[in-house]
């Protein structure tokens, strides 16, 4: 069977199930795969969602905190509000230093986990979408260290490619446990590839 066609019955497939259970977007599957597998976000958890709109992971992250948790949605793009109350939205930019000021001020607390699914416009040309996906998790990363707890978890999108290993390489000094994910959602023939990081050695 062509692997394009598998991907294309994959993408109907999770549109479809997303717009039946009300996820705003397909992407929401991803998140919930990878935490089902590595039980990285908990009932009661504050989680940031970095590159959060239209709000699918958001979505499906306040499902897994519950009620007792808290959800902060940040973007380039205004996201339009929840319906939950424990789902707070602001508009920044990942790559301005102001973004972490704005992020630890809306929190209650530390966070227990930074999810990054942002990426950017894609311009075809391979090695500069490369370049410019490990640059805005970079800056994610730069975020989750500012803003968890010792202990906390971070969630991050990349692209496979030349700059992969020093991007990990780069996270392994931070946390103590570090693995690339592609849960089932995410296309094969896609480059995406997710960095899942545990234990935030949070320095005093
Ligand atoms: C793949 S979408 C995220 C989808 C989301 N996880 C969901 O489930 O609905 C990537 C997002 O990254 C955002 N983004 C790109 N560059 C950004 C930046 N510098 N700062 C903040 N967000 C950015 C885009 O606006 C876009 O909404």
């Amino acid at each position: 069977m062509p692997s394009g066609w598998v991907n294309e019955r994959k993408r109907e497939y999770y549109y479809r199930k997303a717009k039946k259970e009300n996820f705003r977007s397909r992407a929401s599957y991803k998140l919930l795969q990878a935490v089902k597998k590595y039980n990285f976000i908990k009932s009661g958890d504050v989680v940031v969602d970095v590159g959060a709109a239209p709000g699918g992971w958001s979505q499906a992250a306040r499902q897994l905190v519950e009620d007792s948790g808290f959800v902060l949605a940040v973007d380039l793009k205004p996201i339009a509000p929840f319906d939950e109350k424990n789902i707070q939205t602001v508009v920044g930019d990942v790559t301005e230093q102001k973004t972490v000021q704005t992020i630890k001020e809306l929190l209650p607390r530390s966070a227990d986990v930074v999810i990054s699914d942002v990426s950017p416009n894609i311009s075809g040309v391979w090695e500069l979408d490369h370049a410019r996906q490990i640059d805005l998790a970079t800056k994610s990363l730069n975020i989750a260290t500012a803003v968890l707890r010792s202990g906390g978890n971070f969630f991050v999108k990349t692209f496979q490619g030349d700059m992969t290993n020093k991007f990990v390489h780069d996270t392994k000094r931070h946390f103590s446990f570090v693995k690339l994910v592609k849960p089932k959602a995410s296309r094969s023939q896609s480059a995406e590839l997710y960095l899942l990081a545990m234990k935030f050695r949070k320095k005093r």
